[in-house]
Parts: C-alpha cells; sequence; structure tokens
C-alpha cells in the first residue's frame, strides 16, 4: 500500500530519494540464498573476516565494566586520542579533540558533513564511478551532484582536468573517495597535489573519504589531500573502523577537520543521533591504538585474492579489468559482452549480464548503472579463494558457452 493510500504524503526530501537502481538484482540475490539456493555472493561491501579477538574483547570488557552510559556527543576522549593519533599516522596532520567527530560509521559522518555544508543550489563535483551514497547525500541536502568523468585509459585515477571541465561558478565542494569503491583507483600523489590547487583556486571544500586508506596493494602509495599547501583549513577527513578492521558491524566512523565545520556537524549530531554507541567506542578505540598486525594480515589476504580474481577475470572472454590499486573490489568492463545473447537474454549492459549470471550460474555481482556506468559491474574479493575460485569458473563458463 502506498503512503498516499493510507492516508500520509511522504515530504519531498524522502520522496525524491531514489531507490538504488541495484535493489532489484540485490533482493533477488537475497531471496535465492534464503530460499537456500547456491549462490556465490560476491556483492558484499564488507571484509568477510571476523573483528579481531583482542577488539571484540575490549567490547566485552566494556559490557561488563559499566560503561554502558551516553557518553560525549562526539566522541569519548579515549576514543578521541586514539583517532588523533591514527590521523597523524595517516595524514601527517595533528588534529585537536575539537577537531574530531565520532560518528555511528562513516557514512554517518559524511551526512554530517554534508548537512552542515551544502546548501539548496549548491554545486559538489563527485568523480564517476562514485559510491552510490554521495549523490544521495548531495540530493537530501538540496544539493546539485556535478559529475565528473574519469578516464579508463588513466585507470579512472581522478586528474585536475576531469575537473576543471565540469567546475562551474555554483561549486562549493568536491567529494574525492582515493582508495575508489567501487574502482580500487588510488590517486597518486603529484595528481593529488594538482587536485589540490583545483581546491584552492576555486575556493572549494573537499570531504576526503579515507576509509580505504590502509588497505593498498603493489606499492601504491595513499596520501591525505589534506596535507597539501592550503587544504587542511578546507578538508574533511572522513575515515573508519569498519573496512580495515572488519568492524563493519560496530558503526564507528569519524571526521576531523576545522573546528567550526566539526562543531556545526556535532551540533546536527546531539540533535539526531546523540553518541555513537558507547560499547562500540571502546571497541574502537582498542582497534585504533592497540596491536596493527590483523589489519596488515587481511591486507596481504585481500592482495592475494585480488591478484588472483583479476588474472582469472582476464580469462572470461568479453571482460576487461585493470588491476586496483585499493580497496576491495574489481570494477570490470563488460562493454565486450553487450549485443551478445545469453540464455535466451539479450546483453545490453551490466544488468542483464548480472541478471543472466544470478539466474543461471548461481553469481552475484553488482551493476555498474547504481556507481553510473551501465557497463562496468563490481565485484567484491572480500570473500575466500574457494568462493572466489568456485564464481569465476561459474561466470567463465556462461560467457564460452
Ligand atoms: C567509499 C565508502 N565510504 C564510506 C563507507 C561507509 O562505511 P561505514 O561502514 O563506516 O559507514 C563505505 C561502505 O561501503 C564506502 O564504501
Amino acid at each position: 500500500m502506498s503512503s498516499k493510500a493510507m492516508g500520509i504524503t511522504l515530504a519531498e526530501r524522502a520522496a525524491q530519494l531514489s531507490p538504488s537502481p541495484t535493489l532489484a538484482l540485490d533482493a533477488k540475490t537475497k531471496a535465492l540464498i534464503a530460499a537456500g539456493q547456491d549462490v556465490v555472493n560476491f556483492t558484499a561491501g564488507e571484509p568477510d573476516f571476523d573483528t579481531p579477538a583482542h577488539i571484540r574483547q575490549a567490547g566485552v570488557k566494556a559490557i561488563e565494566g559499566g560503561q554502558t552510559r551516553y557518553t560525549a556527543v562526539g566522541g569519548t576522549v579515549a576514543l578521541k586520542a586514539a583517532v588523533a593519533d591514527r590521523l597523524l599516522l595517516d595524514t601527517g596532520l595533528t588534529y585537536q579533540p575539537n577537531e574530531i567527530l565520532v560518528s555511528v560509521g562513516a557514512k554517518h559522518s559524511l551526512y554530517n558533513a554534508i548537512m552542515a555544508l551544502v546548501s539548496p543550489g549548491d554545486g559538489v563535483l563527485v568523480p564517476v564511478p562514485y559510491w552510490v551514497t554521495y549523490p544521495e547525500q548531495i540530493l537530501l541536502a538540496g544539493g546539485r551532484v556535478e559529475r565528473v568523468a574519469t578516464a579508463p585509459a588513466q585507470r579512472h585515477q581522478l586528474r585536475r582536468d576531469d575537473l576543471e571541465r565540469v567546475v562551474t561558478p555554483a561549486t562549493r565542494g568536491l567529494i574525492l573517495n582515493s582508495p575508489c569503491n567501487p574502482s580500487g583507483a588510488v590517486i597518486p600523489p603529484l595528481a593529488l597535489q594538482e587536485i589540490a590547487a583545483f581546491a584552492v583556486d576555486h575556493d572549494l571544500f573537499v570531504l576526503s573519504d579515507e576509509i580505504y586508506g590502509r588497505l593498498v596493494y603493489g606499492g601504491a602509495q595513499q596520501v591525505s589531500i589534506a596535507r597539501y599547501p592550503g587544504m587542511r583549513e578546507r578538508t574533511i577527513v572522513i575515515s573508519g573502523v569498519s573496512k580495515s578492521y572488519a568492524m563493519t558491524g560496530w558503526r564507528i566512523g569519524y571526521a576531523a577537520g576545522p573546528a567550526p565545520v566539526i562543531q556545526a556537524m556535532a551540533n546536527l549530531q546531539s540533535q539526531s543521533t546523540s553518541n555513537p554507541t558507547s560499547i562500540a567506542q571502546a571497541a574502537a578505540a582498542a582497534a585504533l591504538a592497540g596491536p596493527q598486525q590483523a589489519v596488515e594480515e587481511m591486507r596481504q589476504e585481500f592482495d592475494r585474492r585480488r591478484q588472483y580474481a583479476v588474472e582469472q577475470i582476464r580469462r572470461i572472454p568479453g571482460l576487461a579489468v585493470d588491476a586496483p590499486d585499493g580497496a576491495f573490489y574489481l570494477w570490470v568492463d563488460m562493454a565486450g559482452v553487450v549485443g551478445r545473447t545469453l540464455a535466451g537474454r539479450e546483453i545490453r549492459n551490466a544488468d542483464d549480464l548480472g541478471l543472466a549470471w544470478l539466474e543461471q550460474s548461481g553469481v552475484a555481482v553488482v551493476p555498474g548503472s547504481g556507481f553510473g556506468v551501465p557497463n562496468y559491474f563490481r565485484m567484491s574479493y572480500a570473500t575466500s579463494m574457494a568462493k572466489l575460485e568456485q564464481g569465476l569458473t561459474r561466470m567463465r563458463s556462461l560467457l564460452e558457452a
């Protein structure tokens, strides 16, 4: 029953939020798995590892030790200190407690930042392919999404030229995501320096989503744009513990930036969610301040899977992929399959191919339409080698048929 039929009209901002175009496939995948069907699922946006033991124990200790009450809205003193130490290692910059805000996941940090910075009509540059959440949050704030194409020949690494082609007088900000979900692209330091100069020249704020910053491979170097001249005062660094520490369910993310912006974000948070869960904050502090060996072990395992999956994808007729430098996804060009007919279905784009694989082969990937590119798909390699082997063999069989 629609909300109208119940006599309730949705607010415009909720009505305009588009359900993800990949939702139909996602729902179908989940329904098949729930019905007990054998589906190899490459759609997950999270590590398949358990949260390391010492972090879980810190959570248990917090419960048993009575850390079960409200904390400061923007995060405990202990967690902010651990975040500041981590930021110094990751960005080379020193942040004070009033320049840090802890939120309910990096997604929430991003939401607070966009709500604090984007006014109706403001343009925000979003490089394509993008993480699906950016455009929707900008639209919620009444902003305009200014899509910036990146070149496949540049392995989707954003360049200043790409931005110059799109920037308008109404542009207020830029969202950077390096390493990128879905492409895995990591912007090299020299290109980043030019992007920083672009942001200064056009007086833009930069939301730098660095959540995959510690998952880089093959000698790629992750650098924060905040460290370039003139950038610290216009950059909000967004990160969190979800991906590097296998803590997606704990819901802890953080933002660091100029105190007045962080204060505005904290005000928004104080009137919406209040503090993130006290227990999860204690576990996140243990993650950031404790031994880091597990992070490196997981990274090495992702790297092994990455190399294997790239090699296998390249053997499948019609598919092409660059070895990604970061995150845990392959961003696969399927244009070579467009126009074929597979099991009676004409393949016009990755949505069609995704459906064919799901129905005929029992493999789920995420079509690129949700990320702004219909002829690509994203597959996560945050899954076991055995599953990778099984799923990739199935994908290949259908295309070789
Ligand atoms: C690019 C990017 N940013 C942010 C997030 C959100 O992370 P969190 O679980 O901390 O909200 C994700 C999760 O998929 C992501 O891919």
